[in-house]
């Protein structure tokens, strides 16, 4: 399935006419992998091998944009393990731009001020993917976006590197975790159904950490791409308010009960933590 770019809602004709897509992963792993993913090519010198020299550059502005997101969830990577559980095993798929395209603010935020360094390829965005051991399936590792740390110049910039990633990775099941805190969620529940695997993780760093996955549909993929997509604003049987920590150990407890449970919507709620509306699929069953 290819897109037509004219096909594509403005916002994300704005990211592809402004940016690049680019990858960095071993070349062991190019034969496994999408490198036109929806018919977008990827330029072979935005292709990045993270053994090589030449990567260099691009893998510090990873580094800034992964210090941007994260540093302050307590979630920074060591070089290491981006380098270890991602770029070489899995891939890193994100659109970037030239440093002479950016505004002052972000080639500080960047450190590609000055016209020495106009040419180098600034990465704005990264969808970190690593392959389970179950055919088919990844793990959403990392994800981030400059929107973040700049005034949102490039709206849809998280959702279209997702949804690019997840071809490029040619993913049928797609796992993740994120906080139930997080603004993130809207993005991943815009791709496919969650189904949740837990409500809470003691295994993470965050505890409020919940697991999901996603059996990916190419139509409902891109669907959010699309003109005149809106996300559903009624729905669910059960809610968890992410600033309740019983409402989410109840959940978790029905979910080791035998529950099953989908997340479906998100409500924002002014001045408190929002609230994450749930599709119960099976109850905890009766003994
Ligand atoms: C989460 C993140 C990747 C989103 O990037 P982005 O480029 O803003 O994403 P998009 O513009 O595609 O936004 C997609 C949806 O996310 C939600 N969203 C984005 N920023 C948000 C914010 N600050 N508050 C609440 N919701 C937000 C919105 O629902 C938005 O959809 P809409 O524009 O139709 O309303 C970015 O904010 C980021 O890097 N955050 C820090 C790192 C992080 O928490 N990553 C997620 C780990 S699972």
């Amino acid at each position: 399935m290819d897109l037509n770019t004219a096909d594509i809602a403005p916002r994300y004709r704005t990211i592809l006419d402004q940016c690049e897509p680019f990858i960095v992963t071993f070349p062991g792993n190019h034969s496994a992998l999408d490198l036109a993913p929806l018919g977008l090519k990827i330029n072979p010198e935005r292709i990045y091998d993270p053994t090589r020299l030449a990567s260099r550059n691009v893998i510090d502005g990873l580094h800034k944009l992964d210090a941007f997101s994260f540093g302050g969830q307590e979630m920074l990577m060591p070089r290491w393990v981006l380098f270890d559980c991602g770029e070489f095993p899995g891939v890193v798929f994100g659109f970037g731009r030239r440093a002479a395209e950016l505004g002052d603010d972000l080639r500080r935020a960047y450190d590609v001020l000055g016209s020495a360094k106009n040419d180098r390829f600034v990465p704005l965005s990264m969808w970190v993917a690593i392959r389970n051991a179950e055919d088919g399936a990844w793990f959403g590792h990392n994800l981030s976006s400059a929107n973040f740390v700049s005034n949102h110049p490039l709206p849809g910039l998280g959702t279209i590197t997702k949804t690019l990633g997840v071809k490029v990775a040619k993913i049928r099941k797609q796992y993740g975790a994120t906080q139930w805190d997080s603004t993130s969620i809207n993005l991943h529940l815009a791709l496919g159904d969650m189904e949740l695997l837990n409500a809470y993780t003691p295994a993470h760093t965050h505890v409020e950490t919940f697991t999901y996955r996603i059996e990916v549909d190419d139509t409902r993929l891109v669907a959010p791409l699309l003109p005149g997509w809106s996300r559903p604003r009624e729905g669910g049987d059960r809610f968890i308010d992410a600033d309740n920590p019983g409402d989410i150990i109840r959940l978790h407890e029905d979910i080791e009960a035998g529950g099953r449970y989908r997340l479906h919507r998100i409500e924002m709620r002014p001045g408190k933590g929002q609230r994450l509306w749930i599709e119960t699929q099976s109850p905890v069953p009766r003994p």
